[in-house]
């Protein structure tokens, strides 16, 4: 699987996101070494605190299949934005949990450009678990 299907998966998933509040639908792809792809959709809830992110479910439909850290190949991520669509700063800390640094993160925008960055990149100087 190439980069650009993946964010084609991303985006097919954008139409299964629950979003009554935002109207705001982001579907992401999340591609596992063994070429399995997990998608997820953001999830949200009259009580707006309690939404999941697509990208935090499909990492936690991952790791509910059975994955484990290091399993990771790449994620993509889809909005209906003019500009990249970016994970939010929660998702990021999820994403440093399970992922390598080096992990490809590909943001795409309406116009199907595809922005290709490294989850050190996007969340530079991760907290992660730091020896004492
Ligand atoms: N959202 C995501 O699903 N992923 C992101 O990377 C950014 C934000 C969702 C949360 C909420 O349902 C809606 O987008 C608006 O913030």
């Amino acid at each position: 699987m190439n980069k650009e299907q993946l964010v084609e998966s991303a985006r097919k998933m954008k139409n299964r996101a629950y979003v009554p509040y935002s109207k705001f639908p982001v579907g992401a792809a999340l591609l596992l070494k063994d070429g399995t792809v997990i998608n997820g959709v953001n999830v949200e809830n009259v009580s707006f605190g309690a939404t999941n992110c697509a990208e935090r479910t499909a990492i936690f439909t991952a790791i509910a299949n059975g994955y484990k850290k290091g399993d990771f190949q790449a994620i993509a991520v889809s909005g209906d934005t003019m500009d990249f669509l970016p994970p939010c700063s929660i998702c990021r800390q999820v994403l440093a949990e399970f992922c390598l640094p080096d992990m490809p993160v590909y943001l795409t925008n309406e116009k199907k450009d595809i922005l290709e960055i490294t989850l050190r990149e996007l969340l530079p100087y991760a907290f992660t678990d730091l020896e004492m």
